[in-house]
Order: C-alpha cells, then structure tokens, then sequence
C-alpha cells in the first residue's frame, strides 16, 4: 500500500511596509497569493509610516478572508501561520504581528517568525500548482536582493544559512529609482514608471557616474545628487528638457543603475567562483536587470534564477513558503513574539 504524505498548510501574512498580503502554501505549492497595494501614499511621493499602520489595519481580515477563499481551504485546515517579523516599518509590522498572534491563539496552530530579506530570497523555492516553472536555483548560490529599503549581494549556503557579503552602505537600488523617478515628477513608487518609459528610450544618450566603493558594497546617494544637478542643470536652459526627453533620461539612469548592480555581482561570482545566480526583491521586476542578467547568462555561463512577477515584489507566498521550511525544522516561535523594524538575517 502506497502512503500519501500528510499535507503541511502555511498561512503566510506580509504587513513590513505599504503591501498587505496573505498566502496559502500546501507542501510548497501555492494555493492563492493574495496582495493589497495603498494607494494613499501616491500624493505623498512616499510611504507614510502611519498611514501604511492604518491601511494594514483596514485591509489585514479581508485579505486573509480573500486568501483562505481563493486557497479552497477553511481555516481549520491549517497547520500553522507565518509572519513577517522584519526588517521593516515598526507600525506596519505590528499590524500583522499582532493579527498573526490572535489568529494563532484563537485556532490553536503554531506561529512561525519570518525575516523579509530572507523570504524575498526563499521565494525562488515556491511550487506552482501544475508543477511548471520549478527550477530553483541550487546550493550554494548568490541572490542579489534588489527592493526599496535594501541592497544586498547574499551568499545562500542553505534555507537557513546565509551571509550578506556586500550591501549598499547608503540608499537603496529601489530608493535610487524612487527617487530619480520623484525628481522628474513622476508618482511613488517610480521604479515601475521608469522601467516603462526606460523601454522606448536609449540607455547611452546621458551619462552618469558610477560611484568608487570597495569590495562587494554598494552606494546610489551620490548618482542621485548627479542626477539632480543634471536635471537641474537642463531644466534651466529648456524648460520642457523632461517632457520632451522622457524615455531617454529613464533609460539612461536605469542603464546606469543596473551597471552598478550587475558590476558587483560579477565581482562575487568570480571572487566565490559560483555560477548559479539569483535577483530577489521589487527591483528584479526591472525588465532592463531581467534582461542584463539573461545576458550573463551567455556570456558567463551562469545560470540564473529569477521569480515570476508577482514574488518579486513583496507578496506573502514568500512568508509562507519560508514557514512551510521553517515548518519542516519545528522552528516555532510563540505569544511573546514582538516585530523588529531591523531585524537582521
Ligand atoms: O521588495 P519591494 O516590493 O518592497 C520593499 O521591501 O522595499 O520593493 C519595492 C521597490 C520600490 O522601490 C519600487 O520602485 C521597486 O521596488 N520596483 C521597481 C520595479 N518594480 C518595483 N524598480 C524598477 N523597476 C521595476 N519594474
Ligand atoms: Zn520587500
């Protein structure tokens, strides 16, 4: 007699910055991946910290309602519930750490604690349902983990095994377009707007330096201060310089961004002489990185791993599937659980 394997279902609820999201993943497949944006930030060109705690609060039951629903699965199946504990926005995480901890009381299931950099990275190992798109990337690898609040060159030995090796010691990849995107008038968040103007303009009409740091670390204040002054600088001579030279000017500063990421990346793999190669995180959305790195990969002979869309930018299937190998290990964590705004891996 053939026995089934008993089934593992993961709850997984992200609440670190401006995204409420819950996920169900049943043995590493995901069952449904559920996200919230906050539109409430775009008047501001940023997050508000506040705001982001009051959304989370407004969105955090019909998410997870929406979750379970799309999941085909009643709460009572459930074997246990992720969080995200950090890094992040102190108010946004004690949101869904709070939830998460009520949840796990009232149905009487483990609670599993999830850092966000580390699933953003995990999220390579999520199943589809139909078994297709499965190719993960094998031990040890390198993940460049690109996102609005980090930067990170990571040396992933194992699930739970892994050393940051290089990081930007100032703004993020993702802050660098958020930012360059606010300076010529585009909403936040911008990477996404200058990612679609970057795809109908020439990435070598404007040149921009690339900042000198040592080793594996990198810096993007300095490129937005040139940035400005660019700008600056042709605004006051053509008053309509961005309107008129839109695509070139995204394409130029996005080219330049993804030289300085791919840069250090080459560096790691060969200084660590590891081919396997994977982007994490909201910027490896960008189609110019996608693009850069299919690239390497004739070039260097890499092979590389890089997520479906929709788990590159924050998502709970990332939580959940960290939980479900959490899960694996029995590393639970229990009532006395509190966030951290800089939880470190
Ligand atoms: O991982 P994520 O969703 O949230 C954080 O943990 O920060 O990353 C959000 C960041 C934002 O800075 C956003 O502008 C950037 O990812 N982003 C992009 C693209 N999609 C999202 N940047 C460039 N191109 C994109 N297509
Ligand atoms: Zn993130």
């Amino acid at each position: 007699m053939i026995m089934s394997q008993p089934s593992i279902t993961i709850l997984g609820i992200e609440s670190s910055c401006d995204e409420t999201a819950a996920a169900v993943i049943q043995n590493g497949k995901i069952l449904s991946n559920i996200v919230a944006g906050q539109d409430v930030h775009k008047a501001y060109g940023g997050v508000v910290p506040e705001l982001a705690s009051r959304a989370h609060q407004q969105n955090i039951v019909p998410v997870v309602s929406q979750a379970l629903k799309a999941a085909g699965i009643s709460k009572n199946d459930l074997d246990a519930v992720a969080f995200t504990k950090g890094p992040g926005l102190l108010g946004s995480l004690l949101v869904g750490t709070s939830f998460t901890k009520s949840f796990a009381m009232g149905m009487n299931i483990p609670l599993i604690e999830v850092n966000h950099m580390q699933a953003h990275i995990l999220a390579h190992f999520i199943e589809e349902k139909n078994n297709s798109e499965n190719k993960k990337p094998s031990f040890p690898f390198l993940c460049l983990t690109v996102s609005g609040g980090h930067t990170q060159i990571v040396l992933v030995k194992d699930f739970f095994d892994m050393k940051v090796i290089g990081e930007t010691i100032d703004d993020a990849a993702g802050e660098a377009f958020d930012k360059a995107a606010k300076i010529i008038g585009l909403p936040y968040p911008g990477g996404p707007l200058i990612d679609k103007y970057a795809q109908q303009g020439n990435p070598n009409k404007y040149k921009f330096p690339h900042p000198n740091i040592p080793k594996l670390d990198f810096s993007f204040s300095g490129l937005k201060t040139a940035f400005l002054y660019f700008i600056n600088e042709r605004v006051g001579k053509e008053p309509d310089f961005i309107e008129y030279n839109k695509f070139d000017i995204c394409a130029s500063i996005q080219s330049t961004i993804i030289e300085v990421l791919l840069s250090k990346l080459k560096k790691a793999a060969a200084e660590s002489e590891i081919k396997e190669i994977a982007i994490a995180g909201g910027v490896s959305a960008n189609s110019g990185l996608r693009r850069a790195l299919e690239l390497e990969r004739e070039k260097s002979g890499w092979n590389v791993y890089i997520p479906k869309f929709e788990y590159c930018t924050d998502n709970a299937a990332m939580i959940a599937i960290t939980g479900y190998y959490k899960f694996l290990k029995n590393d639970f964590t229990d009532q006395r659980t509190s966030p951290s705004a800089k939880y470190s891996m």
